[in-house]
């Protein structure tokens, strides 16, 4: 789905994204384990949510594990499978009594079977919600999400079904994991980190990028808040003239 506006309007952003960097850094300053970092970020992500209901906000992506994370040692991704294990488990009710959509985007195949499980049932159980969708990127990579859909299409044009010509940026996004989200108005790194680490590269074409120094532990209500307000602040032209 493509973002239906053609300029800048004032209005808060529809779809948020947020790439959560700084655990380790957080807790590393504090004298702690990245564990604690990781504890304390996935305390972010609850507050966050919340304030985007409060705000209104339609969409909200959040980066939790990438494709390259799996180079961390074991015991660091161990740490981060069970954080999400507890995260899922704790969370989906009230998620689903907020009126909150959970659905996951990411090679989710190299997930532990009952994580996998955990997915499609949050998934299920919220399916009918529509106040806020929340996307977790799990085993994301975005290369490899456009990798995925050109090797759909590719079939497609293979069994005879369709003519390369036919193929437009349109069908390209459709054969996403994206393809019912609207690409994000607003994406935030936390950390002081700037770049996007193969988070969201097709969907990102026309986003504002808002990088912040705070570690995402230190990510809360307020800093939400400004984000929002920094948004509406931007000029977004999308080529045409301001
Ligand atoms: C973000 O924090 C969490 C994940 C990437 C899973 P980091 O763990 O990357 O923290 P830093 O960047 O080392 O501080
Ligand atoms: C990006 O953070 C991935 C997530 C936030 C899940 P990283 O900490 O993995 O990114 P790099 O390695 O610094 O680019
Ligand atoms: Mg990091």
């Amino acid at each position: 789905m493509a973002n239906p506006r053609t300029k800048d309007d004032g209005a808060p952003p529809v779809h948020i994204a947020i790439i959560m960097d700084g655990n380790g850094r957080w807790a590393a300053a504090k004298g702690l384990p990245r564990a604690a970092g990781h504890r304390q970020g996935a305390e972010a992500v609850r507050a966050t949510v919340k304030e985007c209901i409060s705000l209104g906000i339609r969409y909200l992506t959040l980066f939790a594990f990438s494709s390259e994370n799996w180079k961390r040692p074991a015991t660091e991704v161990d740490t981060l499978m069970s954080l999400l294990r507890l995260y899922i488990r704790q969370e989906i009710k009230e998620l689903n009594r907020s009126g909150v959509r959970v659905r996951f985007i990411g090679a989710r195949e190299a997930l532990a079977d009952d994580i996998i499980r955990l997915v499609e049932h949050a998934e299920s159980t919220t399916r009918q919600n529509d106040r806020l969708t929340l996307t977790i990127a799990l085993n994301y990579g975005s290369r490899a999400e456009i990798v995925r859909g050109v090797q759909d299409l590719a079939a497609k044009v293979k069994a005879g079904d369709l003519e390369p010509a036919a193929i437009d940026e349109t069908m390209l996004a459709s054969h996403l994991a994206s393809a019912d989200l609207p690409d994000p108005d607003l994406i935030i790194r936390t950390s002081g980190e700037q770049r996007l680490s193969n988070f969201l590269l097709w969907q990102s074409a026309y986003s504002e990028l808002l990088f912040l120094d705070t570690f995402w532990p230190d990510f809360d209500q307020a800093a939400l808040g400004d984000a929002v307000r920094i948004f509406a602040g931007r000029e977004r032209r999308f080529g045409a003239r301001g």
